[in-house]
């Protein structure tokens, strides 16, 4: 179903937030704002806000935030439609039937058509593993001891040995090849057009919202490549996913488990551990930690035993730790990985595994250590400054002693003399650049990181300017003739930037309303931390001054930048040309 985005904005506005909070969460006054417990975190003390002249709600602990929709898809577990209808009732707003006919709305919606033909798929795939036709794979997925309750809540499938059996079926649903080429799932070639999946055990991945957004295919046997996933779409962005999170969000464990694999996180469920999650065949990301975070503040690691699996996991402890989260590494030795292990010893043993699980700082020294020779004075010497190092991590000296202990303990290097290492390293100590990289680590993509870093400078810019704007409106009067929505060139500025700058000019801003474009609360989380930050509180207004204009340059030149490896046409070269000579002429007075 499409409603105008009129008609969603009219069901946001009387749905006071305040409201519908209310009913859910005991919010009380203080000034403008009111507080709660966040229900979507466990928490003591209120960080949980509800503003009523911004109708948004943020928490200021886990970082989550939107408008009355957000929370009520995030509260209900409903999707944005869902979450539409529900409101739309509860203001006794009665909904058309139908706003446009099924073709009109295909057209105007390439993603909502891309997600009805993953679900068809999905479906399509899962009737054919239950036919005769899936026979050889139905077994294959029970000689793997998955049963037919588990092959059902994860969707899994079959596609077909024909090379063409899903498109012909799909096409069938009057689907054209324009939107059918942005699936990933074919490969339109001049011989003509082939499924992407042929004869696999196929794995639905899903999004938190339980949509299908791709897929993973498996080779029974030994085939190559083994398994094969869908390519990134506008559906599927791998890098802010997680297989399995659609049901371990609602596990209601304080922790998830981080696995490696399809079958691991669906062997995990299967022995009742349905909080357990993989990452899509890719490094793990900050976007894939802050989504854990949302639910918890425990993360254990489970990756496979052998050394790229100990690699996997150094690489993601840093990663995880800088988005809040407590990580622990789960050792599953002798067995390769967490499928295997349950196989083999049981779902108790492996809670036993889980109540060992190393703790991450402990791991990253074992690691340090196992790559020491300690019969050589030199490398041992090596391993003790190292760790002193390692240490120096830690910023709040309480958790630092306590880690100082445990190391000097556990590895036997005499405690003062250690102490004595850390003090004398604090002098010149500069913390690791990149919080998402560790030290230890052999890193062979110094450029790469560095694209990363500066990719977060801009990205930081765009996000600081637009909260800033929202803030302080009257800034839009000095910035206008300077800084327009196309500078935004980053997802999801350049969409709020539009919508920002069109209130400004109108002078009605409605930070909720921007919230409604966003249908995902992935992004509605994402775009209302924006709207939701104290930047400016403890700046003289100079410091305001030069970080204004400090912004503002950073933000154009990269729009500049970005402009010009990509223009084709000559009048926006001309301007790009225009506004790069008048880069050094910015000068903002506030
Ligand atoms: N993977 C992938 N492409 C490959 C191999 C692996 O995308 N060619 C991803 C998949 O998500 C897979 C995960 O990496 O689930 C772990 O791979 P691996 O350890 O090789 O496989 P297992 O999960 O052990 O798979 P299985 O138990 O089915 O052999
Ligand atoms: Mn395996």
């Amino acid at each position: 179903m499409y409603y105008s985005d009129d008609l969603i904005e009219e069901i946001r506005s009387r749905n006071d937030i305040v409201d519908v909070i209310s009913s859910y969460v005991k919010l009380t006054k203080k000034g403008s704002t009111y507080f709660g417990l966040c229900p979507f975190h466990n928490e003591k003390s209120p960080s949980f806000s509800v503003t009523p002249s911004k109708q948004m709600y943020y928490c200021f602990g886990c970082g989550q935030g939107g408008n009355v929709f957000t929370f009520v898809m995030k509260y209900e577990n409903m999707t944005f439609t869902d979450a539409v209808k529900f409101l739309a009732d509860k203001a006794g707003i009665s909904l058309p039937e139908q706003e446009y006919s099924p073709e009109e709305k295909r057209k105007a919606d390439l993603k909502s058509q891309l997600l009805d033909i993953h679900k068809e798929a999905a479906m399509y795939f899962y009737r054919l593993l239950k036919s005769d036709k899936g026979q050889r794979a139905y077994e294959y997925l029970k000689e793997r001891g998955l049963s037919d309750e588990t092959i059902k809540s994860f969707g899994l499938g079959y596609s077909s040995n024909y090379s063409d059996d899903l498109y012909k079926y799909i096409k069938g649903k009057g689907y054209s090849d324009e939107v059918l080429k942005e699936s990933g799932l074919f490969t339109f070639s001049e011989k003509g057009v082939y499924d992407k999946f042929s004869n696999r055990v196929m794995f639905p991945i899903m999004d938190i919202n339980n949509r299908v957004i791709g897929f993973g295919g498996r080779v029974m046997g030994d085939g190559k490549p083994k398994y094969l996933n869908s390519p990134e779409t506008v559906l599927f962005d791998k890098s802010c996913n997680l297989y399995g999170m659609n049901i371990a969000r609602g596990s209601r464990k304080e922790s998830f488990l981080m696995c490696e694999g399809y079958m691991d996180v669906i062997a995990l469920h299967q022995a009742g551990f349905n909080n357990a999650v993989a990452s899509l065949g890719t490094a793990h990301t900050p976007r894939q930690a802050n989504l854990i975070r949302r639910y918890a503040k425990d993360v254990y690691l489970t990756f496979d035993s052998d050394n790229a699996g100990v690699m996997a996991a150094l690489r993601a402890i840093p990663m995880l730790k800088a988005s809040g989260l407590n990580v622990k590494v789960i050792d599953m030795r002798p067995h390769k990985d967490p499928d295997e292990f349950i196989k083999t010893l049981g779902a108790e043993e492996y809670q036993k595994r889980i109540d060992n699980a190393r703790n991450s700082f402990l791991y990253q020294i074992d690691n340090m250590k196992a790559g020491t020779d300690m019969s050589m004075p030199e490398s041992k010497a090596k391993f003790y400054n190292d760790v002193a190092k390692k240490l120096l991590e830690f910023e709040d000296e309480l958790e630092r002693n306590v880690y100082i202990d445990a190391v000097s303990e556990e590895y036997m290097i005499p405690k003062d003399s250690l102490i004595k290492s850390i003090s004398r390293m604090a002098l010149t100590y500069e913390p690791p650049k990149n919080k998402y990289e560790s030290t230890n680590i052999e890193n062979d993509k110094a450029k790469e990181k560095k694209k990363v870093d500066k990719d977060d400078g801009i990205r930081a810019a765009q996000k600081t300017l637009i909260t800033w704007l929202i803030d302080e409106p009257e800034l839009y009067g000095k910035i206008k003739g300077i800084i327009s929505p196309k500078d935004f060139v980053e997802k999801p500025f350049d969409i709020v930037a539009n919508l920002l700058f069109e209130q400004l000019e109108n002078g009605n801003i409605n930070p909720a309303s921007i919230i409604n474009r966003f249908t995902s609360e992935e992004e509605q989380s994402e775009v209302a931390s924006l709207f939701n930050k104290n930047l400016l509180e403890d700046m003289s207004l100079g410091e305001k001054e030069k970080t204004l204009n400090d912004t503002v340059i950073k933000v154009k030149k990269n729009s500049i930048d970005y402009r010009n490896s990509t223009v084709t046409d000559i009048m926006e070269l001309q301007s790009i040309v225009k506004e790069q000579n008048e880069l050094s002429k910015i000068h903002i007075r506030l």
